[in-house]
């Protein structure tokens, strides 16, 4: 008996021993030397925010992913004076056989500020990998906008993603949408890590402000999904002005398509596109033992065919790991809880939002601690996942730019600049990564990443040690 914890006990610490030299020195932190121009956020009267022209003219369309697979779509608009058609209209390239369906239409109110007419409606059932046309709205004011559905869901399907998180709208956001836009790689997705509008922000956290959102980002969003995640600046909570139930804008805003993977809650999700599985999760909803969203989640997680769908990502907004002084430990809880799975499932990817800055980590994990046996340090660990958080995206709370030193072993690469990522899969083993500072062109990666997929290993892959 004594033999065999001695014997345990000395492959732990050679273990500790060889990860310390993998990790010994910390990562890249950048040098980069920003503009410190102000993120105000863009005036009303901004082109961005227009109002689309006639009357009960369709505004804030946006769509996300309506079904489990990529055959449907959810397509989401705003009237703003009567509730008008609740109809979209939409067809195939080419194809002279318009369809239609009807969707819902709901309002809200939120302290002194009613919505306007909110519409959500799914359609299913498309081809895949087919350019559509829609269209909203009745008579002059009909609008009409396009999208592409993804390929069928494949092992080796290529399949770009674009990542940006925390927003807002300023003149930084705007810069960030339109470096996404205009990256010479394009992403067919996007994948958005939390933190909308900010909203919040304003006194009694005017609504309005949802509404200049919905059109700034309408010239993306009424394109490619959005696939959401909920941050703490949607949980608008304020029982002292009579609103204590959270997340009510953001819920009747932005629906997506829960139902489809037996969650039980907008906030936490899956969804197959292409090559990948993508799993959000939210930080601000019980996520402890037995509650619905861990139920969920362990149920989810053994259900992921990595023959049908290789690439795991999991979305959420609180990160897990980050070395920035701001919101420093805030997703510890969370990593504890659930580091283990990720691991044991071999996640390739964690996108994360919430501190506004980006950063990389090696892959590491920190599950070993029992709370007696002091194994509290991250190690080298080819099962864990990148963790990278990209809360770039320029909202006016600014970059946060103070990071704990010295950079601790498992941070990669970290540098506080406004930016937008692209998770570009290639086939089953490959995927590359790319993070592009707005300060740049358009087409330079100011960091970058070959991921190697964690459960189809790649047989060349480098060496332990090659890999850091
Ligand atoms: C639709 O028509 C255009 C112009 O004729 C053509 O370039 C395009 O390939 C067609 N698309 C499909 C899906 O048939
Ligand atoms: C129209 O949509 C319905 C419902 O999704 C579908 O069953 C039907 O095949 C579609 N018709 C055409 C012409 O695309
Ligand atoms: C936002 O960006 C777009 C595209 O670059 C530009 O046309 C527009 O003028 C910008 N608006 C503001 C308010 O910066
Ligand atoms: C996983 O997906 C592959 C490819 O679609 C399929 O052949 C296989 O039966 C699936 N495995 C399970 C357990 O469902
Ligand atoms: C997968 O993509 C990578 C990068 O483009 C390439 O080097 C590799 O050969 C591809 N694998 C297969 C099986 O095609
Ligand atoms: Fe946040």
């Amino acid at each position: 008996m004594f033999s065999k914890w001695v014997s345990i006990g000395f492959l732990y610490l050679l273990l500790v021993l060889l990860s310390f030299g993998e990790l010994c020195n910390g990562g890249i932190t950048s040098n980069y030397v920003r503009r410190n121009d102000l993120s105000a956020d863009m005036p009303l009267d901004s082109d961005v925010f227009r109002v689309p022209p006639g009357y009960n003219a369709p505004q804030q369309v946006h769509i996300t992913q309506g079904d489990h697979e990529g055959r449907g779509v959810i397509i989401s608009w705003i009237t703003p004076d009567e509730p008008g058609s609740n109809t979209v209209v939409y067809w195939a390239e080419n194809s002279t056989l318009k369809n239609h369906t009807d969707g819902i239409v709901l309002t809200y109110k939120y302290f002194s500020y009613t919505s306007g007419f909110i519409h959500h409606c799914t359609i299913k059932n498309l081809e895949f990998d087919t350019k559509y046309y829609y269209e909203v709205g009745i008579g002059s004011s009909t609008r009409q906008f396009w999208f592409t559905t993804p390929p069928k869901v494949g092992p080796d399907v290529p399949y770009t993603f674009g990542l940006i998180g925390d927003l807002g709208q300023t003149f930084d956001s705007n810069r960030t949408v339109t470096h996404y836009e205009l990256n010479p790689t394009k992403g067919q997705a996007l994948l958005y890590v939390g933190d909308l509008s900010y909203a919040d922000a304003y006194p009694f956290h005017d609504n309005t402000r949802w509404d200049t959102w919905g059109r700034f980002i309408e010239r993306n969003a009424a394109y490619q999904p959005w696939i959401w995640t909920a941050g703490n600046h949607e949980i608008d909570f304020v029982p002292e002005i009579g609103e204590p139930k959270p997340f009510k804008p953001y819920t009747h805003r932005f629906f997506v398509p829960y139902r489809a993977s037996e969650s039980t809650s907008p906030l936490w999700y899956s969804i197959k596109r292409a090559s990948a599985y993508i799993i959000v999760m939210s930080s601000y909803s019980a996520f402890g033992k037995y509650s619905p969203q861990y139920k969920w989640f362990t149920k989810e997680l053994p259900k992921v065919n990595r023959t049908e769908t290789p690439w795991l990502i999991v979305l959420v907004h609180a990160p897990l790991y980050s070395s920035y002084v701001h919101h420093y430990m805030e997703g510890e809880t969370m990593r504890v809880m659930y580091e283990p799975w990720f691991v044991e499932y071999k996640v390739d990817v964690v996108f994360a939002g919430h501190v506004h800055a980006y950063e990389r980590s090696e892959r590491v994990s920190n599950i070993a601690y029992n709370i007696v046996n002091g194994l509290c340090t991250p190690i080298y660990d080819p099962s864990a996942p990148v963790y990278i958080t990209i809360g770039d995206g320029g909202n006016q709370e600014g970059l946060v730019t103070e990071m704990t030193q010295p950079q601790p072993r498992y941070s990669a690469y970290r540098e506080a600049s406004f930016g937008h990522g692209i998770f570009d899969i290639m086939n089953r083993t490959h995927a590359y990564f790319s993070w592009h500072r707005n300060q740049d062109g358009f087409s330079v990666e100011a960091d970058n990443l070959w991921l190697h997929n964690r459960y189809w290993k790649y047989s060349k892959e480098p060496s332990v040690a090659a890999l850091r």
